[in-house]
Parts: structure tokens; sequence; C-alpha cells
């Protein structure tokens, strides 16, 4: 992918872009409303990366929404706020400039044009992300943004994963999966990640953010027609398996396979 984000979208609250996969990779003249594939579930379930192989496998683009709350929450410190001061938050997002690649080999996270895809991932981003996800006016701007994303992508399909995607932001998905697992084998799954820091410390910080978003969004019980797909006892190739054969399934009854 090129260094500017294209096509770029007017929308009311704040600026954003996004860039889709590389020419060729699409279809030409590509469905224009992309199928999408919503996927939710908790921090430790593997939702990011499986849901990136899924896509990848599928041939559709990648949407990480949990990006956009932590790229809220690295601007906000930027600007010396606290995060948990949802008037100081709301006030920031006024000037949030947001761009986002879907294309699964060439990810990146801008704000205002800077690359920020790494320093989302800093804990003290982690740390102060659940303040700017508890904005309600936020998720209502940011729920509207990702669907922009998604119809304007030029894509046959979208793999969206995050904590609301089958119940607020694509209730109307033809395939929504929650992805969960264990407590004890998500917290160990993070400490693997952050190789630095302490087993139980990322266990204790896991608990903790998931009590916080929880009281935002319901991502540990599945709605209506969502289905579960558990990966405590699978490793990430079984796990990509399982939810590429929901994919599958729900396709094949839908087109009468
Ligand atoms: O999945 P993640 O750890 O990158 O998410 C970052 C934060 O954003 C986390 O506090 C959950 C929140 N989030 C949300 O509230 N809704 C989403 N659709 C995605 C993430």
């Amino acid at each position: 992918m090129t260094d500017s984000p294209t096509p770029a979208l007017t929308k009311p609250a704040f600026g954003a872009a996004l860039a889709t996969p590389a020419e060729g990779s699409a279809p030409a003249g590509a469905a224009s409303v992309p199928l999408v594939v919503a996927i939710d579930g908790p921090a430790g379930s593997g939702k990011s990366s499986v849901s990136r192989a899924a896509a990848e496998r599928l041939g559709y683009g990648f949407l990480d929404t949990g990006a956009a709350y932590r790229a809220l929450a690295w601007h906000a410190l930027a600007h010396g706020v606290d995060t948990s001061d949802a008037t100081a938050v709301l006030e920031v997002f006024g000037d949030f400039d947001y761009a986002i690649s879907l294309d699964t080999t060439d990810r990146w996270v801008r704000v205002g044009g800077v690359d920020v895809t790494a320093a989302i991932r800093e804990p003290r981003v982690t740390d102060a992300v659940s303040g700017v996800a508890r904005v309600a006016p936020v998720r209502h701007a940011v729920t509207e943004l990702f669907r922009r994303l998604v119809a304007s992508a030029g894509l046959p399909g979208v793999v969206v994963e995050g904590r609301d995607i089958t119940t607020v932001v694509f209730p109307d998905a033809p395939v929504r999966i929650l992805l969960t697992a264990a407590p004890e084998v998500r917290a160990a799954r993070r400490s693997a990640e952050l190789t630095d820091q302490d087993a139980a410390k990322v266990a204790a910080a896991l608990h903790q953010r998931d009590a916080a978003d929880s009281t935002v969004v319901d991502f540990l019980t599945a709605a209506d027609g969502v289905e579960v797909v558990d990966s405590t006892h699978l490793d990430f190739a079984q796990t990509v398996d399982a939810v590429l054969r929901v994919v599958e399934t729900t396709m094949g009854a839908r087109d009468g396979r």
C-alpha cells in the first residue's frame, strides 16, 4: 500500500481515512456492500490474530475496532488529558483525525498523519483506553465511523473484530461469532505475548480491564443468533479453522447449500 490513505472519508465528528488491500487483491467491481464477518470477544481470546488470519484466508479486509479506541486514548494522552474525564475526552475527540488500513498484510493506524501503529499497544495506552471507550457519544460516533469504513472499503468482505460488533456495530451481519476462552487461558496467552511483564500482573490487569469494559458492553455472553467459538482447548490454527467453518456453514445455509 502507498503512504497516503485513500479514499479519504469526510465525516461530521472527526476526520478519518482508510486504506484497503493492495490493488489486485480485491476483484474488480467487488461487491458494493462488503459481506461482514462480525467477531466479538474479550482480551486474550485471540480474536485479533484469529480474525486477521481468517480475513487473510477469505481474501477479505480486516478491521480491528479496538485500534480506534486505543488511538483516541493515545491522542488524549498526547494532549495531556486524563482519560477518566469524559468531558475532556470529548473535547479532544473533536479534532481526532483517524486513519486505519484494512489490509491484512499492510496494517497501520494513524492519527493526524502520525503513525501510531506501535504506540497504541504501549501499556500506558492500554491502561488509559477503558476510560475513552466508556464515553457514550464517542462510542456512537466511532460506531458510525466503523460502518462507513466498511461500506466504502470496496472489498468483497471485511472481518470486523471488537467487543460490540455482533450486538451494536453490525447486529445484522450475516456471520456473527463470539470468540471466547477460559479466563486463565486468556491470561496465560496475554502474558506469553507480553514477555517483559510479570504473569500475575498481566492476569490482574486483564481481569481489571474485562471488568471495566463489561460495564459498557457485554462481550462475554453470545447474543441471539451469535455462534460461539470457544478456543480454550484449541491452538491458533484450530481456532482459525473453527471460525472459517462457522463462516462456511452460515453462508452455506444462507445460500441454500
Ligand atoms: O481489543 P483491544 O484490547 O484492542 O481494545 C481496546 C479497548 O477498546 C478495550 O478497552 C475495549 C475497547 N473496545 C470497545 O469498547 N469496543 C470495541 N468495539 C473494541 C474495543
